[in-house]
């Protein structure tokens, strides 16, 4: 069972996207394992997009994911970061395809409405900048022998 950091951006949730998403990821079958809204600090944002700092839209990135409350959820599931990925769609909403989150509702790669850990490296780090421990819960979900 893999576990993935979701966060729907300050875009999604000013549009209103926060259940629409996180609709599509329960009845994909995964189950939620924490969330909260946050205010993420220029630190905690700088950390999360480390592997972009010194590109060219390093500094707008962390100015539009400071810029308002974001939606920071720990999902789990078998295979959930490579499934999470093709759900959410292509970085860019030119190649984001009809059916993904991205596809359905973004028209820029500015504002692409949600990030998804792309390696379980990036996922466990990820986790770890957003949440403790006691604020991940494990349970047992009785519909998941069908899934
Ligand atoms: P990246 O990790 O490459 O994309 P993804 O979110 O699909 O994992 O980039 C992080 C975010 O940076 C991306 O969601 C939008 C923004 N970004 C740009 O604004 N311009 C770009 O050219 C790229 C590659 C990303
Ligand atoms: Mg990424």
């Amino acid at each position: 069972m893999e576990r993935t950091f979701l966060m729907v951006k300050p875009d999604g949730v000013q549009r209103g996207l926060i259940g629409e998403i996180v609709k599509r990821f329960e009845q994909k079958g995964f189950q939620l394992v924490g969330a909260k809204l946050v205010q993420i600090s220029r630190q905690q944002a700088e950390l999360h997009y480390q592997e972009h700092l010194g590109k060219d839209f390093f500094e707008r990135l962390v100015t539009f994911i400071t810029s308002g409350p974001v939606f920071a959820m720990v999902w789990q599931g078998d295979e959930i970061i490579t499934l999470s990925r093709t759900m959410i769609g292509k970085t860019s909403a030119l190649d984001a395809a009809p059916g993904t989150i991205r596809g359905d509702y973004a028209v820029h790669t500015n504002l692409n409405l949600i990030h998804g850990s792309d390696s379980p490296a990036s996922a466990q780090r990820e986790i770890a900048n957003f949440f403790s421990e006691q604020e991940l819960i494990s349970y047992n979900k009785a519909v998941q022998t069908w899934i």
